[in-house]
């Protein structure tokens, strides 16, 4: 296990669990990949690069150069020296030359897991990982590029990150470089991107590669609704038991590119980093450039073993807060209950009845600040609206903590309304281009979270609410993406430099938050889940998956977000029906079940519930106690699949040790049939036997994973169950 460096052949083999992944050193000091995959012995692997095949490899022959760049496997490509695919590393110097030539220069290896300063990253202490440190060497401009290679204990991941310092006397700038890259000798798999919109994300799309470039990318400013940095390279065959998956996931808020390139020699060239596209950063002389971590996980069972590695990993090494493994509290949110047309008394009558209910937190949404009656005014004026919350915040929380109920609070802090104080105080705090006009999107401009001035503002006012009342919670809204993208104090040649600035200013600010703050629950969310990606995790352990509510819509939301985030950090509530986005009518148990596939809550107006469903959150509040623990910590195995079957869904959490699981299933079409459903359960111990809670029976794991259960069929469309597992004896 771990890394190692063999002098002889110039290779390190990086063993993580089960997986491999190696490095060699060739002729000239070129940086290839050799191999990544399954687990082999300490052979000698450098064959794979089929350096003896080639006709022209430079130290026998250097008649053909390119040739041999545009063939072999590279770890990090750097643009303009014949390798034609899509390259990882661009930059342009001050006389104008982008051309550069990386080679090895030295390395290291080392226990633990060095930081990235400013930027979320994994985490681990010197027992836990072990890190290796390449560093390539641009002998014209003297750039030193370091790619750093982390292995985890127990876990089939890699975590790479990239840095690049200019030891050279002139400018650089920098406009390309890419987390991570990786050459596969093979072109025959399919490529899983998350797709969407707003009330649609992370839809998953698979389909098979083919010649060319292939990708997912967002130049939103965030990691958006539209496509999530991460994708999956998977044998055709795999499924969620069995095949090859490639997991790449980018630690990354901001503008994002995931591609595919299939190369004429049939070879596949995966990427993921920050989208060059309009990004631009000035290297001056000494100074260093660090590129946001990507994490690659493989699995030789698939598509399953891959999710939750992911999982566990970001739970354990990615999350930091308190709450990350103890039950949130179940939380009610005002938000499709009033939307911007409530008081303090209105919050109080919501509140008397949760409490009586067993809820446990009330969170106040949008709408308490400023002179905010609808969306369009009031961002940036982080003053209590007096002639709604009468009261004063101090009292209504007083009022709601002597309910037993803790309370939770709505910000959107990079944001301003055109209609606002603080506009009309500062101006130019908005992001914008001079002599143009502004988009407005949802009535409201974004801020310049690049300029300290600006940031210290905002979380003054932020910090003024939070120490103003007992407040628990927050939840992080961000409700539009950045157009006009220039900044009033950046210079000209540091303009294009905004995008990503903008994105560490944001993560100065939730670091700031979290740091005064460290009992406080975090939840990020962006007009929905907008900003659903691990660097947001590494602030907040949960993050509002999506504004559609609708549980059947969730099944596929819910699913695509599970291939690579843990049900745990997905925010998920209970809401009315007619559904406020999608009209559907789904039980008030079925919303129940999905939403505890997530963090729990609800968001409705409790004050108008019937007899029957107040009686339902008693038993699902129930459900959440005695489960939760299960969902949190435990495994999920995914028995269904929304996307392929629109006739059903289902999934299990399997404690840790296998002695109790929870299978919930949910049924989107009715089947008038005599026939009930098979189900097949993995996950538990295969060795064990599992007593049916629901109707006593007793089965081996064995029999429960390959012959599977029967669900009779559930009466009406959107009509659930879950059923509760417990080992024993036989
Ligand atoms: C976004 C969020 C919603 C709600 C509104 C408030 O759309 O996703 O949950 O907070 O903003 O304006």
């Amino acid at each position: 296990m771990g890394i190692t460096y063999n002098e002889q052949n110039r290779t390190f083999m990086l063993r993580a669990a089960d997986s491999l992944y190696a490095i060699a050193i060739v002729d000239e000091g070129y940086l290839c990949h050799a191999y990544y995959g399954k687990n082999v012995a300490d052979e000698d692997l450098t064959y794979l690069l089929r350096l003896d095949e080639n006709p022209f490899v430079p130290s026998k022959n250097n008649r053909d150069r390119a040739c041999f760049l545009d063939a072999t496997y590279l770890e990090y490509p750097s643009f303009g020296i014949g390798d034609y695919r899509e390259c990882a590393f661009r930059i342009i110097d001050e006389n104008g030359f982008s051309a550069t030539d990386l080679r090895y220069d030295s390395h290291r290896i080392f226990s633990g897991k060095p930081k990235l300063e400013g930027l979320p990253a994994t985490f681990a202490d010197e027992n836990q990982a072990q890190t290796l440190e390449i560093t390539l060497k641009d002998k014209r401009t003297s750039l030193y590029v370091t790619l750093r290679y982390s292995t985890f204990e127990n876990l089939p991941v890699i975590a790479r990150s990239v840095s690049v310092e200019n030891k050279g006397c002139v400018n650089i700038h920098l406009n390309s470089i890419m987390s991570a890259c990786v050459d596969f000798d093979e072109d025959d798999y399919d490529m899983i991107t998350l797709y969407g919109s707003w009330a649609r994300e992370r839809t998953a799309s698979r389909v098979p590669l083919h010649h060319g470039k292939q990708l997912v990318d967002s130049a939103r400013g965030e990691s958006s609704h539209q496509y999530n940095p991460f994708f999956v390279l998977c044998s055709k065959n795999a499924d969620e038991e069995t095949g090859d998956a490639y997991g790449f996931s980018l630690v990354y808020s901001g503008n994002f590119k995931a591609l595919c390139e299939v190369s004429q020699h049939n070879s596949t060239r995966a990427m993921l980093g920050i989208n060059p596209l309009d990004f631009e950063w000035l290297l001056e002389p000494n100074a260093r450039f660090d590129a946001p971590e990507a994490i690659l996980v493989y699995s030789d069972c698939g598509l399953g073993k891959m999710s939750r590695t992911y999982h566990d990993l970001y739970r354990e090494h990615l999350i930091r807060s308190k709450y990350k493994y103890s039950p949130r509290p179940i939380l009610i949110n005002n938000w499709e209950a009033t939307y911007f047309n409530f008081d303090d008394k209105k919050l109080l009558d919501i509140a008397k009845q949760s409490a009586e209910l067993g809820i446990e937190m009330l969170v106040m949404d949008d709408g308490w600040f400023g002179h905010r009656d609808s969306d369009n005014s009031s961002l940036g004026d982080w003053f209590v609206y007096e002639s709604k919350i009468k009261c004063g915040l101090k009292n209504l929380v007083d009022e709601v903590n002597a309910l037993g109920m803790k309370f939770g609070i709505w910000f959107e802090p990079e944001m301003v309304s055109p209609d606002s104080e603080l506009f009309r105080e500062h101006p130019d705090w908005a992001i914008q281009v001079p002599d143009m006009d502004m988009t407005l999107c949802r009535e409201q401009y974004v801020l310049d979270f690049s300029r300290k001035d600006v940031r210290d503002c905002i979380y003054g006012r932020l910090k003024d609410i939070l120490k103003s009342a007992n407040i628990e919670y927050v939840k992080w809204d961000m409700n539009r993406q950045l157009t006009e993208v220039g900044s009033a104090m950046l210079k000209a040649n540091c303009q294009r430099e905004l995008w990503h600035r903008y994105v560490l200013g944001v993560y100065d600010m939730m670091e700031r938050l979290v740091t005064d703050f460290p009992d406080l629950l975090l939840e990020n969310c962006s007009g929905g889940g907008a900003r659903f990606d691990p660097g947001m995790l590494y602030y907040s352990p949960q993050i509002w998956c999506s504004d559609d509510t609708d549980a059947i819509e969730r099944l596929r939301i819910q699913y695509g977000t599970s291939l690579c985030y843990p049900p745990s950090a997905m925010g998920a509530h209970v809401s009315v029906c007619p559904n406020h986005t999608s009209g559907r009518w789904a039980p008030f148990k079925t919303r129940g079940i999905v939403a505890m596939a997530g963090t729990f809550g609800y968001e409705l107006d409790i004050t108008k519930l019937s007899d029957e469903d107040k009686q339902c959150v008693k038993e699902q509040i129930a459900d959440y106690k005695k489960y939760n623990k299960l969902m949190i910590c435990g495994d999920q195995y995914r028995l269904g699949n929304v996307n392929s079957d629109r006739s059903f869904d289902a999934w299990i959490f399997v404690s840790k040790d296998k002695s109790q699981a929870i299978l919930s299933v949910v049924q989107i079409d009715s089947r008038i049939s005599t026939h009930s459903r098979r189900i097949k359960i993995s996950g538990l111990d295969e060795n064990a036997f599992y007593k049916n809670n629901e109707d006593g029976s007793v089965l081996s794991g064995k029999a429960l994973k390959y012959c599977g259960i029967n669900i009779k069929g559930l009466y009406g469309d959107f009509a659930a169950k879950t059923i509760y597992f417990t080992k024993c004896d036989n």
